[in-house]
């Protein structure tokens, strides 16, 4: 089986960016690591302090955002990194040539329930006029991504990545700590009927998203004419993971409950990495008014609505924004 080094090599990754994806890689280990051990580590379970978000952090997402700042700082091609758990940028090497963003622990509400988790990160050139604590570098759209990804801490551990040319899903070997190369080239099915959505939300949601869920729910009896399923992992790693390995669509739509708050789900750490990987696969990723990778980002904690996956199922959701 092919390794990571090698396909990153085929697909013409650039030195040093293959030798920060693998120390950030390394990175992902020990929170893999650290994951599994649960609850003999004394890892499970919340702090007292709450992040920038407002959301109160788990042991773990606390773990898993220093053992990735420890070794992005200190690997020396990083400029600053932006963390969901971080308040402010955080300057690393002044002469990196990269800027990392990451949610170093998605789904976080998992761990309780040993249920799926992940880390999800995405890479962008750093300009050389920036200071490293200069957050403004870190406002440019999702087009200027060099690399995206997310490692999944599931019954494997798997890694999806690209480079731009493509998405790939690797499996760590815990043999030999490598990860080799599983599926090549991950096509997203262009038609699905599959969604996944936290309908508990449906009060709150904007007539688009009530008509075409509506129509979903209404199955064969409705103006689709065939039955959909719903799943919901409560980890947009685990639902973005079975996007694409079977398709579907998922969204984490605009709702009213907050004028403050467009949406759940962060630019920088989550929305953007899924929708580069996503489009890489053939898929589309939307916020209902344009596409998420050409949002341009005003701060770093941002939030943007999100739908994404199958192509053509999101081209239909897309049709009731404009009707
Ligand atoms: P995080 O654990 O990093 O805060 O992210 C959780 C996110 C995302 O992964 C998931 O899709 C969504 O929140 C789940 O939201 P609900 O609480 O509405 O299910
Ligand atoms: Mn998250
Ligand atoms: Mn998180």
């Amino acid at each position: 089986m092919k390794r990571l080094n090698s396909q990153l090599q085929e697909d013409g990754a650039p030195m040093e960016l293959i030798l920060l994806l693998r120390t950030l890689l390394a990175g992902c280990k020990e929170i893999s690591f650290r994951v599994s051990q649960g609850a003999l580590a004394g890892v499970l379970g919340s702090t007292l302090s709450e992040n920038v978000q407002g959301e109160t952090q788990k042991k773990l997402d606390v773990i898993s955002n220093q053992i990735l700042k420890d070794i992005l700082s200190e690997s020396g091609y990083v400029k600053a990194i932006s963390s969901e758990e971080e308040d402010d940028v955080v300057p690393c090497n002044p002469n990196g040539n990269y800027l990392v963003s990451f949610d170093p622990l998605d789904g976080s509400s998992n761990t309780d329930i040993n249920s799926l988790i992940g880390t999800i990160f995405s890479i962008t050139h750093a300009p050389q006029w920036m200071d490293a604590d200069d957050p403004s570098a870190f406002l440019q759209p999702g087009t200027q991504i060099v690399a995206a990804g997310y490692v999944l801490y599931g019954p494997s551990a798997m890694l999806a990545l690209s480079t731009g040319r493509g998405t790939h899903l690797y499996t760590l070997d815990k043999t030999h700590g490598g990860f080799l190369l599983t599926q090549k080239d991950v096509q997203v099915p262009k038609q699905t009927s599959e969604f996944a959505i936290n309908a508990s939300n449906q009060r709150h949601w904007e007539d688009p998203v009530q008509d075409y869920i509506g129509d979903l729910i209404a199955g064969e009896d409705g103006p689709r004419g065939k039955d959909f399923n719903m799943r919901w992992v409560a980890a947009m790693v685990g639902d973005i993971h079975r996007v694409l390995s079977r398709g579907g669509i998922f969204m984490y739509p605009f709702d009213k409950r907050n004028p403050e708050m467009p949406g759940k789900l962060r630019l920088l750490y989550e929305a953007n990495p899924m929708a580069f990987l996503m489009e890489q696969a053939g898929g589309l990723a939307s916020t209902g008014q344009g596409r998420i990778l050409e949002v341009m980002p005003t701060e770093i904690h941002q939030r943007v609505p999100v739908i994404l996956g199958s192509k053509e199922e999101v081209e239909t959701c897309l049709t009731y924004y404009k009707a």
